[in-house]
């Protein structure tokens, strides 16, 4: 949450940071800001709103700073508005920053520097850090780096930061805890952000900021040292990521992009990984922990959101390949209570960004008691991703339209070829059925290809139930977790109330909501539990409820009785929430974009969740 970025070179630092802030904008849109050393002065320009609002009233100024920051916010302390924006200004005006994070005992430093007499113009915890730094540094006289690092020392909390001050206009400062910071390495110039994707249309070398680390960036070079002020070698990495990976090439939305980039990801996350032809599955990022994971007593599996879904598709795939007992918890729930892990338990980590504060905080929690943790992330060199005793990339490209998408499908693909190799090391697969699933998951890419070519009936579809105020999802078995996630999918970008429940389930309670306006959307495709869901469309329909069923193609019973219809191609029945996913994304789509919302950046949310 909240997008930092910040730059020292010699070229012009606003366009850069501008530029770099529309990259980040997917992280939080509430208010834009960035400050520059112009003319001996620090200079801010912010604006309550999007980047576009910051473009706009600074469109006819020419700047020359070639250092700057800049960030993008996602309300935490205060209500997005120009003031609460960042970067913020210490009271004498000499120190800008920028901060993406939360200060917990902001209000305690705040009563102390009042007292002291700063004054505050702001309800952020940002303007009181940045007043405390300024305030460690005159009293004691000491350099920004020296003050910065003192002053970490005695908050709590979570932060990426970068400061630059009016005394050192040739120096940017920046730190990092529990928030992601990367920092580009250019020919004489760096570049600062909370991910790579501002930085690689400029470089690809990068340095991923660990915990505690602080840079010191000044005439072309760069220091990194902890908090202890002990010198640090950095490992820099080159990235592979390319530009066109982050920009939408030619599609409306982001999520469209993603939703139909969907067979290319899915082998993506395969490529060299899964060889069907060969009958041979190799997962080196597991490599280590593979026997600990098919000799686990219990998995535990945490994450939040979409993830969460597919942690709950693999908890049936895991119990059914490889008879490992299997919970999926809510990172936020797991960390608050006290959960029982004994040493050697497994605990799968899931997560897109690689941020989730509360997942983070989770793996901290599990890792504290004994437990072998891997990561199945996306994000490459994110927190999680290098917290992780092991774990497997999704491999899936950058995932720009904050309603997860390609992500969730490249989740459930990774976790299926986890849950078979370990099935096969522990002999619970026969060797056929191993063969054949690994045929049938080679074959997903061209089912989800075909699955898209639904779209168009799917756009009518979405057209008749625009206007819908409540939407309710029904799935079983392996299709009870994609139920859950159509309906998050829906009310995250078209704010319809929309719930997801196991179809069986319907008769305990939420039947009672059905009548001729409550659109039910059934995913009922051909499986073990086929006839059982067919009863419960003859329940809604018995109820005047209006149907819209996912089936398996060729099927010629329920279309008799749903309202509409919506075919997948067949695959196996662990396979198919991969597959009976796609319908229910592009409804959701569809529908959001008729009512005219902001399908990449809907309101009140963030791609990276790095609050708890
Ligand atoms: C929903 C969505 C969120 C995330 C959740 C976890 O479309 O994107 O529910 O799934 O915030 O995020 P990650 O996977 O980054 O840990």
């Amino acid at each position: 949450m909240c997008g930092i970025v910040g730059y020292l070179g010699n070229k012009n630092a606003f366009p850069i940071l501008l530029n770099g802030l529309k990259r980040l904008e997917y992280r939080g849109y509430d208010s834009t800001g960035i400050a520059l050393i112009e003319n001996g002065k620090i200079d801010v320009h912010k604006k309550e709103g999007k980047v576009r609002e910051l473009e706009q009233i600074t469109e006819n100024q020419s700047f020359k700073s070639t250092i700057g920051i800049g960030h993008t916010r996602w309300a935490t302390h205060g209500e997005p508005n120009d003031v609460n924006a960042h970067p913020h200004v210490s009271n004498s005006g000499n120190l800008a920053i920028i901060h993406n994070g939360i200060i917990e005992n902001y209000g305690s430093l705040k009563k102390d520097l009042i007292q002291r007499g700063y004054t505050f113009e702001s309800d952020t915890d940002t303007e009181v850090f940045v007043n405390f730094i300024e305030d460690i540094k005159k009293s004691e006289n000491l350099s920004l780096e020296d003050a910065l690092r003192i002053a970490l020392t005695k908050v709590i909390g979570a932060y990426a930061i970068a400061i630059i001050s009016m005394d050192t206009p040739n120096k940017l400062v920046a730190a990092r805890k529990g928030s992601p910071l990367v920092l580009g390495l250019g020919k004489d110039e760096f570049y600062l952000a909370s991910d790579a994707t501002p930085i690689i249309e400029h470089t690809n070398e990068v340095i991923y900021l660990k915990d505690e680390e602080i840079v010191v960036m000044e005439n072309g070079e760069y220091h990194i040292k902890d908090s202890r002020d002990i010198p640090q070698t950095p490992y820099i990495q080159t990235l592979e990521l390319e530009l066109e990976a982050i920009e939408k090439g030619g599609h409306d939305h982001f999520m469209h992009k993603e939703i139909f980039e969907q067979p290319i990801s899915i082998a993506d996350c395969m490529r060299g990984r899964l060889n069907a032809e060969k009958g041979e599955l190799t997962l080196g990022g597991i490599r280590n922990y593979a026997k600990a994971l098919q000799n686990a007593e219990r998995i535990v599996i945490i994450a939040c959101g979409t993830s969460w879904h597919a942690g709950l598709v693999a908890e049936y795939i895991f119990e059914d390949l490889c008879r490992i007992p299997v919970e999926v918890e809510y990172a936020s729930e797991f960390r608050y209570r006290n959960p029982v892990i004994n040493e050697g338990d497994i605990v799968i980590a899931i997560s897109q960004s690689g941020e989730t504060a509360d997942t983070l905080a989770a793996i901290e929690l599990a890792k504290s008691k004994g437990a072998i943790v891997l990561g199945v992330v996306n994000t490459v060199g994110s927190s999680i991703s290098r917290v992780s005793h092991e774990g497997a990339y999704l491999h899936a490209g950058p995932e720009i339209g904050v309603a997860s998408t390609k992500a969730f499908t490249a989740q459930l693909t990774v976790l299926f070829m986890i849950a078979l190799k370990a099935a096969k090391n522990k002999g619970t697969i026969a060797e056929n059925r191993f063969q054949q699933l690994l045929r049938e998951l080679s074959l997903i890419p061209s089912k989800v290809e075909k699955a898209l070519q639904s779209n168009d009936k799917i756009e009518e579809i979405s057209d008749m139930f625009k206007n819908a105020s409540n939407f309710l999802y029904l799935g079983r078995g392996y299709n009870f977790p994609v139920a859950l996630e159509g309906a998050l999918k829906l009310k995250e970008i078209s704010y319809i109330h929309a719930e997801g429940y196991p179809a069986a389930e319907m008769k305990h309670g939420p039947i009672a909501l059905i009548d001729e306006n409550m659109p039910v959307v059934v995913i009922a495709t051909r499986d073990s539990s086929y006839d059982k869901i067919v009863s419960n469309i003859q329940e809604v329909k018995a109820r005047k409820g209006v149907v819209i069923a996912v089936v398996t193609e060729g099927d010629s019973l329920i279309p008799g009785m749903a309202d509409f219809t919506i075919e997948v191609p067949s695959t196996h029945e662990s396979l198919m929430p991969l597959v009976s996913v796609i319908p229910l994304q592009l409804l959701s789509y569809h529908i959001a974009v008729m009512r005219g919302a902001n399908v990449d950046q809907p309101r009140n949310l963030a791609k990276s969740v790095t609050v708890e």
